[in-house]
Formats: structure tokens, sequence, C-alpha cells
């Protein structure tokens, strides 16, 4: 079998890696990868979001399936692309992609579907939307429409901000067209968790639960990134949870989009509130998590090639999917200034001394190879992640698998699954 991947980060160096460890493990390529996935397969040279170059090296090389990890190609419509050329892709079309693409079309579906999720007013008109914050009242959260790189929600402790928050977004324009339109939106209190479900657009899989830390510092201070570590299963969503999460979300917004002519094949990945009144969504993502699947992949069992080829295919049989039993952690080593400017180039050590460990491998994520050497190429440089019987055991282990690998000005957060572990002692 052949595979593409597309992307490059921790995310697709984890696919990579899982498809690499099948029973019959397909032949694998990556546009563009990393130094990580360099080890497993073909690295092209195509940008993620190059849909022309990934859409002629299908054409040209006809893989089984193409993968796709990030948002923006699918956003932009390479799913559309790949499938007109007759080429299978785990990954949704633009349409159904628009989930996570518009967060008002994300709205729309929600209330549509009857899936609990926070009060929201869409505006577009300043004044209108610093009235509609005077209606809802502090704390809220404003939300620009489109892909904002993870930096267009803003959580308005204040009126003040809020009015800050719409300036930014629809006088100054700072988040350009993405920005146009703003949610104005009910603050919800409680723990955030992931749940993703694999669909072939009728069938479900409900994935293991994951958290991840979105915050750049210990006790969630400071700025958000891509993510700082992640961890599965996560404990604030029990099994019962989980299979209520099937009918409760992820059957009526498939059945939603149905209605409208779209067929949602891949994976869906819902971030939640766990509530004081039950989890509601704040938000699809219509792809995997990065660095949740860091945390999730290594305890999938069974061809994972073969679960992604039938979702493609229309054909998911959700009893095929199992578990290691335990649990594990990804801590993201990441450049000096993260998530601000960071510089690049600095030598990496120790990979090898971590992986010896029991239960650890070390996903690359902003990695190159230059002049021989392993050097920093991005913000988040690594996700050490790491197995163990239980949430602690995989903690120690990937704490102490960090403390093998050197690059100059590395910073990681000292908290992951903290919660986790504190609701064990709870
Ligand atoms: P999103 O990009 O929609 O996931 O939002 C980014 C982050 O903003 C989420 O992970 C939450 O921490 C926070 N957030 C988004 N919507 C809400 C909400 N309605 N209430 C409280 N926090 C929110
Ligand atoms: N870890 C958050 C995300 O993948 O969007």
């Amino acid at each position: 079998m052949k595979v593409l991947v597309v992307g490059g980060g921790g995310r697709e160096h984890a696919l990579g890696w899982r498809l690499s460890r099948d029973p019959e493990p397909p032949r694998l390529w990556f546009a563009p990868g990393n130094a990580g996935t360099a080890g497993l397969g073909t690295n092209l040279p195509i940008g993620s979001e190059d849909l022309r170059g990934v859409a002629d090296w299908a054409r040209r090389e006809r893989p089984d399936v193409v993968v796709v990890g990030p948002e923006a190609p699918l956003c932009a419509g390479l799913a559309d692309e790949l499938l007109t050329l007759g080429i299978r892709v785990f990954g949704p079309v633009a349409a159904a992609a628009r989930l996570e693409g518009s967060k008002a079309f994300c709205k729309e579906i929600l209330e549509a579907a009857g899936v609990p999720t926070a009060r929201a007013r869409r505006c577009s008109d300043p004044a209108e939307a610093r009235a509609a914050v005077r209606e809802l009242g502090a704390p809220v959260v404003i939300k620009a429409d489109g892909l904002a790189a993870g930096k267009g929600v803003t959580v308005c402790r204040t009126l003040d901000e809020a009015d800050r928050a719409i300036d930014d977004a629809l006088v100054r324009g700072v988040f350009g067209d993405a920005g146009r339109l703003v949610l104005i939106e009910e603050c919800l209190v409680g723990e955030e968790a992931s749940v993703l479900a694999l669909t072939d657009g009728e069938r479900i899989a409900v994935l293991a639960s994951a958290q991840d830390h979105k915050r750049v510092a210990d006790g969630d201070q400071g700025p958000n990134t891509g993510g700082m570590g992640a961890y599965s299963p996560a404990p604030v969503v029990s099994d019962a949870d989980l299979s209520t999460l099937r009918a409760a979300i992820f059957e009526p917004v498939l059945r939603e989009l149905r209605r409208r002519g779209i067929t949602y094949r891949g994976v869906l990945y819902a971030g939640l509130m766990i509530t004081a009144t039950g989890p509601r969504v704040l938000e699809f993502n219509c792809r995997f998590g990065d660095p949740e699947t860091q945390a999730m992949l290594p305890r999938w069992q069974g061809s994972f090639s073969r679960t992604l080829l039938a979702c493609a295919d229309g054909r998911l049989n959700p009893e095929a999917i199992s578990w290691a039993p335990g649990a594990c952690v990804c801590v993201v080593m990441a450049a000096p200034g993260y998530p601000g400017e960071y510089p690049k180039g600095a030598e990496i050590s120790g990979i090898e001394d971590a992986e010896r460990r029991v239960g650890v491998v070390v996903f690359h994520a902003g990695t190159a190879i230059r002049d021989g050497r392993l050097v920093t190429a991005g913000g988040r440089v690594l996700g050490v992640t790491a197995l163990g019987r239980d949430i602690r055991e995989a903690v120690t282990r990937a704490y102490e698998a960090v403390g093998c690998i050197r690059f100059e000005g590395a910073h990681f957060r000292r908290d992951i699954a903290a919660r986790a572990l504190a609701r064990g002692r709870g």
C-alpha cells in the first residue's frame, strides 16, 4: 500500500510512525514532512498548502490513500481536488471542513442539530457587536469567523476587553477576511477535553479522549500556543460520557450535514467544555489534534492504514478499533521565545538516549537536518511521548525522557497531565 501524508509537524510524524508499525506497513511519503518522518519514508519538496503540487504528485504516483494532517489544505479543497482525480483521501471535502473553517457555519450546524453549545450572536457591524456583548454580559468570548492560526479567539473578562477585541477584528482588520464576521459567545466554565471520532459519513467510531495544554506556561498562564502537551485518556471524560457523546454530538451533526447534501469523511474533532451541566461543544476541527494525536496513536491497536482506508472508502468498521490499556503522555519541547519569535538552527542532542527508555517515542515537529546535523526548525520542536500503565507512570517516563534531550533555550511545561493526577487524588 502507498500512503501520502500531507503536513510536516508532530501530528504527521505520529501518523506516519503509527502507519509504519502496522502488521503490513505501507510505503510512506510526506509533503513536506520533517527530520523525523525522513526516517519512515520519503519527504517530498511539496508544502502542505501547495494543493497543485500535492495533486500533481498524486496523479503521477497514484497512492492508495492521501492522509491530510492540517486544516488549511482541507478548507482550501485538497480532498475535493484528489477525489476528482479518483484518489482516495482521508479528510473531508471543503464543504464539510467548513465546520472548522467558519465558526459561524459551525454554530449554525450545532444549533440546527440541537447539540449543546455556547449561546452566540453573529455580527459584522462593530456597533451591533458592542450591543451584543452588553446583552450577553462579561465575561464573553469574541471569535473571528475564519481560520486565524489559533489566534482568532479572545476570552474577555470585561466589556472593555471585549470592545478592544471587536475593534481588532471588525475595525482594524487584524485577522483580515477571517475576522470580518465575529461570533460573540457566552463564556462557558469547566474543564476542556478533546473527543475525536472517525467517520465515513455514516458510521462513527468515537476515539479515546485526550486533553491538551494550550497556554505556554505552567498553571495555564501566558499566551495561547498550538499546544504544549497532551495526554490520553482524559479522566474528565468518562467511558459513559464517550458513548453518550456519539448520540449527543456526532450523530446529529453528521445527520445535519447529510441533510444539506454534505458527506463528512475523515476525523471530526470536538473541542468540549465539560460544564457542571454536561459537555458543550466549543469548536470542531476537521482533522486530528496536534499534540493530541501524539498522545493517542501509541495506544492504537490493529491496522491503522486499513482503518483510514476504510474510512475514505465509506466502509468504516468501528468494532475493529481498540486501544492498548494504560495511558500516554506527550510533553512538547519548544524553541526559546515560542509562541512569539524564535531562533532556528539550534543543534538537538539526546533523542536516542530518550528513546532507549521504556515506552518512550520522540515525535519530531519543527526539526530539520542541516549539514548532517539535527537542528530546530520550528516553534514546537519535539513531542516527547511515553506510554505507562497509568497517567502517573506515563508522566514520569515522559519527563525522564525530556531530561535526556538538549537544545539551546528549550522550554516545556512541567505540569502536563497535572489535572488528571489531581483528579486521581481527589
Ligand atoms: P477555539 O479556537 O474555539 O477552540 O477557542 C480557543 C480556546 O478559547 C478554547 O480552547 C477555550 O479555551 C476558549 N474558548 C472558546 N470558546 C469558549 C467559550 N464559549 N467559553 C469559554 N472559553 C472558550
Ligand atoms: N491541540 C489543538 C488542536 O489541534 O487544534
